[in-house]
Formats: C-alpha cells, sequence, structure tokens
C-alpha cells in the first residue's frame, strides 16, 4: 500500500516526526518536492536530528530512498546529511536521484540576496527560489548533467556569461569561475553519481509491485506555487498532484492520504495569517511549542487552528486520514478558539480565498471550546484523552470531514496515540 504524507498548512506540522514513524515499514521513501528550505525534526534512537533533505527512509536498513525530479539539490548539504546519517546508523543510505532534479549552485543562492528576494519573503535563502526559476527557464543544472561532464561545464560557462552580463556590478558573480564550478560540482557529487538515474522507473516497478511506498511531503499546502498564499509560497508544488508529476507517474493510486496538522497554526516568514496571536497566548504557544525554523532558527508566528484552510487543503490533497500533532501544547490553555469562517468587508465568508492580498484582509470567526489542565504525555488511548481535548479532536473531524487517525503528544515517537487502540 503506498501512502503519501502531505502537510496541510504553512509546513512545520511535525511531517519529519510522522514519517520517521511510517518509515519503519516502508521498503521505498520518496521525497517529491522542494530542497533544503524543508527540515524536519526527527528523533532516532534517542538522537535527534534536522534533516533537510534525505528521504526518512535512511534511518532504515533495506529501505531505498527516492529524491524525485520535482526536488531541487544542494549537493552539499545531501552530502553533509548523508555522512552524518552513515555515521549514527552504520550503513551508506541507498539512494535513488532523479536525473530530472535540479541542481542548486552557489550562484541560486548569490542571486536570492543580490535580487533582495529573500528578505522581502523572508525565504530561507538556501536558493530555493533561483532555482526554480532557472529550471522553468530551461538554464537550470540536473542531475542527469552529472554524468556528462564536457556538456556540464559548456552549460556553466554559458550560464555564468550570462549571470555576468545581467550583474556587471557584482564582485562575487564577477569571480565566478565556470571551469572552478564544474570541477567543485563534479567533486562534491562524486559519492552519488551511481545513483543518479530513472526515479520514475524505480517508482512506478515499486508501485506496480504493490510495495510499500511512503512520499513524504515537504512545506505545505498553504505554500504551494500554484494553490498557496502567492507570492508568499515555496517554488514547488507540495500538494498531490504536484506529487504525481514529480514522480511521473500518472495515476499512483495513493490510497492512503495522510494529512498532517498541527493544533494550532504556525507561519514562518512573510504572508497573511488570520489566526495569528500577537499576544501572550501566542508566545505562550511558541515557547510551549518549541516554534523554531528547523533550517533558519527564526521564530515562528503562532496562532489558533484555521479551519477554513484546513477544508481548503483537504479538498485539494483528497486527504483520506489525519494525523493531528502538538495537542500537547494546548494544555494548560483556559479556553481554545478554532477558526471556523472568516468575515471580510461585513460578510462572513467559509471558503479560502486564493489571493494572498484578500486572504490579509480577512479576520477570523471563531468558535471557543473548553481548555484542560491534565497533561497529555503517557496517554495511550484516545479514549483516555481529557474530556475537552477529546471535543477538540472531534470538532477538528468535524470541520475537516476525514478522521483523525493519529494523535502526537511529544516529539518522540513513543508519543504517539493510535485510532482504535
Ligand atoms: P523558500 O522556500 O526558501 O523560497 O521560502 C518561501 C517561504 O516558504 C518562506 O516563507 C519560508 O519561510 C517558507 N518555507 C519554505 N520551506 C519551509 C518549511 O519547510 N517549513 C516552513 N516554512 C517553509
Amino acid at each position: 500500500m503506498a501512502t503519501a504524507v502531505l502537510g496541510l498548512q504553512w509546513g512545520d506540522e511535525g511531517k519529519g516526526k510522522i514519517t520517521h514513524l511510517l518509515a519503519r515499514e516502508a521498503e521505498m521513501v520518496v521525497r517529491f518536492n522542494g530542497g533544503p528550505n524543508a527540515g524536519h525534526t526527527v528523533i532516532d534512537h534517542g538522537v535527534k536530528f534536522g534533516t533537510h533533505l534525505v528521504p526518512a527512509g535512511v534511518f532504515y536498513p533495506d529501505t531505498v530512498n527516492v529524491l524525485a525530479g520535482g526536488m531541487v539539490l544542494d549537493l552539499e548539504i545531501l552530502r553533509g546529511e548523508v555522512d552524518a546519517i552513515a555515521a549514527h546508523t552504520g550503513r551508506t543510505p541507498e539512494l535513488v536521484i532523479a536525473e530530472t532534479a535540479h541542481l542548486i549552485l552557489p550562484y541560486h543562492r548569490l542571486l536570492e540576496e543580490l535580487e533582495g528576494s529573500g528578505a522581502r519573503f523572508g525565504t530561507t535563502r538556501r536558493g530555493i527560489a533561483p532555482t526554480y526559476r532557472d529550471k522553468a527557464a530551461k538554464v537550470g543544472i540536473r542531475a542527469g548533467d552529472l554524468h556528462r561532464p564536457d556538456e556540464l561545464a559548456r552549460r556553466l560557462t554559458w550560464r555564468l556569461g550570462a549571470l555576468k552580463r545581467q550583474w556587471p556590478d557584482s564582485e562575487e558573480v564577477g569571480g565566478l569561475n565556470a571551469v572552478e564550478l564544474t570541477e567543485d560540482l563534479l567533486s562534491t557529487a562524486e559519492p552519488f553519481i551511481d545513483s543518479v538515474g530513472d526515479a520514475t522507473a524505480a517508482i512506478a516497478a515499486a508501485l506496480a509491485e504493490r510495495r510499500n511506498v511512503l512520499f513524504e511531503g515537504a512545506q505545505g499546502t498553504l505554500l504551494d506555487i500554484d494553490h498557496g498564499t502567492y507570492p508568499y509560497v515555496t517554488s514547488s508544488s507540495t500538494t498531490y498532484a504536484g506529487l504525481a508529476n514529480s514522480i511521473g507517474v500518472p495515476e499512483p493510486a495513493v490510497s492512503h492520504r495522510l494529512g498532517v496538522v498541527k493544533a494550532y497554526q504556525t507561519r514562518v516568514g512573510e504572508g497573511p495569517f488570520p489566526t495569528e496571536l500577537d499576544d501572550e497566548i501566542g508566545a505562550a504557544l511558541q515557547r510551549r511549542g518549541g516554534e523554531f525554523g528547523v533550517t533558519t532558527g527564526r521564530p515562528r508566528r503562532c496562532g489558533w487552528l484555521d479551519l477554513v484552510a484546513l477544508r481548503y487543503a483537504i479538498a485539494l490533497n483528497g486527504t483520506t486520514d489525519l494525523a493531528l500533532t502538538k495537542i500537547d501544547v494546548l494544555t494548560d490553555c483556559d479556553e481554545i478558539k478554532v477558526c471556523r469562517a472568516y468575515e471580510i468587508e461585513g460578510v462572513e465568508i467559509d471558503r479560502f480565498p486564493a489571493s494572498g492580498e484578500v486572504l490579509a484582509q480577512c479576520t477570523p470567526v471563531y468558535d471557543v471550546l473548553s481548555g484542560w489542565t491534565e497533561p497529555l504525555d503517557g496517554i495511550a488511548s484516545f479514549r483516555d484523552l481529557p474530556e475537552a481535548a477529546a471535543a477538540y479532536v472531534e470538532r477538528v473531524e468535524q470541520a475537516a470531514g476525514v478522521p483523525v487517525e493519529m494523535l502526537s503528544v511529544g516529539a518522540e515517537p513513543e508519543a504517539t496515540i493510535y485510532r482504535g487502540l
């Protein structure tokens, strides 16, 4: 059976822990979007990792880990991660790198700074947007180009020439050298060369053989390039539809589409956020939830759960089940609010607007639920939840129209409550 784990908010929903748990059973784990802008927190045998590129299967033996074509890869970061994982597990993980995945090169980060887009949008400054832009402009460098060094050198020479004409006053751009860049890239890529190949065929075969394949989403639905809060989005498709395109399998038939939703809302970087709390409660959520970016260390903005946005995300992904994370962080709130609708110009709407500008004008309409004071750690069954916590879960399910399959009440793998237990 194939499963997809997809974030239903603005990223940071706790996908890292969930995929780490599910990857235990998986034969293949596939990352299909984004790049090192992602930061997945994983606790493996008591050791905390913040992974950026490697799929969650790297922690287990005999699991094939695929970096699919929709991704953008920074091979230096990948190398650091693979070395760290190998030191921890004692094994070098098996990787398949799509020949169609694009490479993030040093000039992509530089361009993000020169253009000021990092500051304007509060990006992760990992060169993500310039790399996806080069892909769309057909001037990108792909992993498959590593197999053809002469062609790679020619393309880099041409690309750097164009950049130098575009940025005549930049010393940093002026100092870029195509020969050095090609040599550095080939040297960094050396351990991965044999892993670069036809990822589409590998994924299609695993699906056809009905193997246990886990698709690991990065970022979240509201950051999707097409369906998110544009222009405050990332540059890749973060939804189920994007998955199919990235892997090159038209109907991947993923019957289990697990949407990960945090029990409250967070956002890092710029962009509209109707339920944001600029008060003591928001500060408490940030403190208790440890809401600081894994990739950038930036504090995350916090607020109440937005059910309008959740319904929108569920519809976009065809979500079948939910993993509700960090509900323990809500313990000790006197009351808990959930946003059931927006108000704009005196009119109540329950639809998520396509425009970030319109969303910025929306004010939340809240339902108020009771809080609870009992700690949730150590609870093993839904039946043992405090009444108010159970009511909260039911309210989320009612709005979502799909069941909560698992609850996460702490960072460790054991701090998970499964439905039916
Ligand atoms: P970029 O992906 O670096 O271009 O950043 C674009 C926006 O997406 C910024 O607001 C980032 O903070 C946000 N973003 C990108 N990746 C993640 C993630 O993995 N978690 C949360 N936010 C992210």
